[in-house]
C-alpha cells in the first residue's frame, strides 16, 4: 500500500523523524536504510536534535547505506560514506562499525556488492529505508533501465544524474565520477517500511511517475507501487502533477 501526504517540507521533516522515532523506540536494535543529497537533511537535522534534546539514541541501531560513488578517495568529502558520517552518523554518536556501506574502493567490486546484501541479511533486513528521488525517477542510483528485481550492483550514472550531482563537485560534472554501487530495486523492495521524501517542482514528473505511472524500470521509484508498506511524504510543488 503506498499512502502520499502533502505537507509543507519542515512538516514532512518531522513525519519522517517521527516514523523513525518511532521505530527506535520499540526496537533499538532495528536496521534503518540512510539515503545522501538534499532530501533527507531536514530529516537528519531533526533527528540530531532530538538525539541532543531528547535523548533518541541510536546505539544500537544498524545503518545501510543506499548508495556510493566508485573510486573517490577516502577522504573526499563527497565520498557517501563520508557524508553520512557527517550528516547524520556523527551527529547521532552513531559507532561507525555499526554503518554500513558498500565500499566504492574496494579492488573486487561485485564481491564488494556480495558483502553489503549479506550485511543487510544477517541485520535481519532493513526496517525502515529513507528515499529521496532523482529527476529521472531514480532511486539509489537505480537509473532507468533497472530491473525491478535488482541487488546491489555496479551501474553507471546517466548524464542527467551527473549533472544534477555536478552541484555537489564544484559544479564540474566531470568531477563526478561515471560509476557508483547501489542498493538494486530488489534490495530496497524488501526492507519493510519505505519512506520517501520529495520537495520542489523539479521533481513534480518523477513523483507524477511514481505515483500515477504504470509500475516500469523507465520510471524506477515506480516500482515502491508494489510495497505493501510505502510513504511518500511532498510539498506542494513535487505534488504538483499528480
Ligand atoms: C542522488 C542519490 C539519490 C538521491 C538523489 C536525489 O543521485 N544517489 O539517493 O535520492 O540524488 O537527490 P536530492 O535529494 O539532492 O534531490
Amino acid at each position: 500500500m503506498m499512502e502520499v501526504v502533502i505537507a509543507p517540507a519542515e512538516e514532512l521533516a518531522r513525519l519522517a523523524a517521527d516514523a523513525v522515532e518511532e521505530l527506535l523506540r520499540a526496537k533499538p536494535t532495528a536496521a534503518l536504510g540512510l539515503a545522501t543529497g538534499s532530501s533527507p537533511l531536514a530529516v537528519y537535522d531533526e533527528l540530531a536534535r532530538r538525539h541532543a534534546e531528547e535523548g533518541l539514541s541510536f546505539a544500537q541501531a544498524q545503518g545501510f547505506m543506499l548508495d556510493e560513488y566508485v573510486g573517490l578517495p577516502a577522504e573526499h568529502p563527497q565520498r557517501y560514506r563520508n557524508v553520512i558520517s557527517a550528516e547524520i552518523a556523527d551527529r547521532v554518536a552513531w559507532p561507525a562499525d555499526q554503518v554500513h556501506g558498500p565500499d566504492g574502493l574496494a579492488e573486487d567490486l561485485p564481491a564488494a556488492c556480495a558483502a553489503f546484501e549479506q550485511a543487510i541479511a544477517d541485520a535481519g533486513g532493513v526496517d525502515l529505508q529513507l528515499l529521496g528521488i532523482g529527476t529521472d525517477g531514480h532511486i539509489g542510483f537505480n537509473e532507468p533501465g533497472s530491473s525491478l528485481a535488482s541487488r546491489t550492483r555496479i551501474k553507471s550514472l546517466t548524464d542527467q544524474t551527473r549533472q544534477d550531482n555536478a552541484r555537489f563537485f564544484d559544479d564540474d560534472v566531470d568531477q563526478v565520477p561515471p560509476h557508483c554501487l547501489t542498493q538494486g530495486l530488489g534490495t530496497i523492495s524488501d526492507a519493510r517500511h519505505l519512506v520517501l521524501l520529495a520537495t520542489g517542482r523539479h521533481k513534480a514528473e518523477a513523483v507524477h511517475q511514481l505515483v500515477e505511472g504504470p509500475v516500469s524500470a523507465l520510471w524506477p521509484a515506480s516500482v515502491m507501487q508494489l510495497h505493501p508498506h510505502a510513504t511518500v511524504l511532498l510539498d506542494e510543488g513535487a505534488a504538483s502533477r499528480l
